[in-house]
């Protein structure tokens, strides 16, 4: 029985990715909004890559740098928060590559860890029943054997994140958020704190550890991500209600569709300016015609 609905489930898949729009030469001109062209990069990425390459991520960065494509805002940076082996840091290298190729804009890519795995968990609030220190360690060597492109900040957030925000970066565009402990999110959230030159007026977020488990509104991540929207009322994080529904079909059923969040700066002075989510040919026809 199980091995059935396996079977129907990946021939869906399968069928999906068939079904899937094909890369170049694609007119997304007439499209009532921009997901379809960013669901087709995000495809583009996840062919040329295969399965190691995150296509939340590809999805959080293609619309971060797309919305700073809209603002003519020419750089982005892409967080990652917990880096240990490095697959996802690498990933986010090869979903920069493409998005600068294809839209145009600047992605830098930016890992943080304490290269030493977990630090010990302060109290229930880190989840002690599930993380033990040490837990994640990387191999530092290897890893930066194998990067090509993105920075690697090592220590403890706490010490790491108040530093890099004294630096010189490109608006902070997409972080994707796996540290695991409530107590290391809560120091990484100064990200969300930066000036209005240092961040997109909508941060696309990525939240790992939320689902299943022990994972509850009063600890880990989800309970950092409420303490910061109750303290920051000009800077609140919200899910992408109905993710799933936005993404390219095949995704639709990926738990990730609800990892997916947006941390809005609504003091940012853009934040009300044309995105370029929604499209509106008629409105870009009647300006044509006038034009002429
Ligand atoms: C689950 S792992 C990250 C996995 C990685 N994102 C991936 O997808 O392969 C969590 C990481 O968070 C890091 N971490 C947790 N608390 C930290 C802190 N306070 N400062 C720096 N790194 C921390 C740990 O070193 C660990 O490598």
């Amino acid at each position: 029985m199980n091995l059935k609905r396996a079977l129907r489930r990946n021939l869906h898949a399968l069928i999906a990715w068939a079904n899937a729009p094909e890369p170049p030469g694609r007119d997304f001109s007439r499209d009532l909004s921009a997901y379809p062209m960013l669901n087709a990069l995000v495809e583009d990425v996840a062919r040329m890559h295969g399965k190691a390459q995150r296509a939340y991520y590809t999805w959080g960065m293609a619309h971060a740098a797309y919305l700073a494509q809209n603002l003519n805002i020419p750089r982005i940076t892409a967080i990652e928060l917990g880096v240990a082996g490095g697959n996802g840091l690498i990933a986010m290298e090869r979903a920069a590559a493409a998005i600068e190729q294809t839209l145009g804009v600047g992605v830098d890519v930016v890992g943080f860890d304490s290269g030493v795995g977990l630090p010990p968990p302060q109290d229930i609030r880190d989840l002690p029943n599930l993380w033990a220190q040490g837990d994640f360690a990387m191999d530092e060597g290897a890893l930066r054997a194998r990067l090509q492109r993105a920075q690697l900040r090592l220590g403890l957030v706490e010490e790491t994140i108040p530093k890099f925000l004294t630096t010189d970066y490109a608006p902070i565009g997409f972080i994707s958020f796996d540290l695991d402990l409530y107590s290391a999110t809560v120091a990484a959230m100064p990200l969300l704190e930066a000036p209005h030159d240092r961040v997109l007026p909508r941060v696309q977020c990525y939240f790992d550890d939320i689902l299943g488990f022990t994972f509850a509104d009063f600890n880990g991540e989800r309970l950092a991500m409420r303490e910061f929207n109750e303290t920051h009322p000009q800077r609140q994080i919200s899910p992408i209600y109905g993710a799933r529904f936005y993404v390219p079909a095949r995704f639709g059923n990926a738990n990730w569709t609800e990892k997916l969040f947006m941390a809005h700066i609504l003091d940012h002075p853009h934040y009300k300016d044309y995105d370029g989510l929604v499209r509106h040919p008629q409105l870009e026809i009647d300006q044509m015609t006038n034009r002429r």
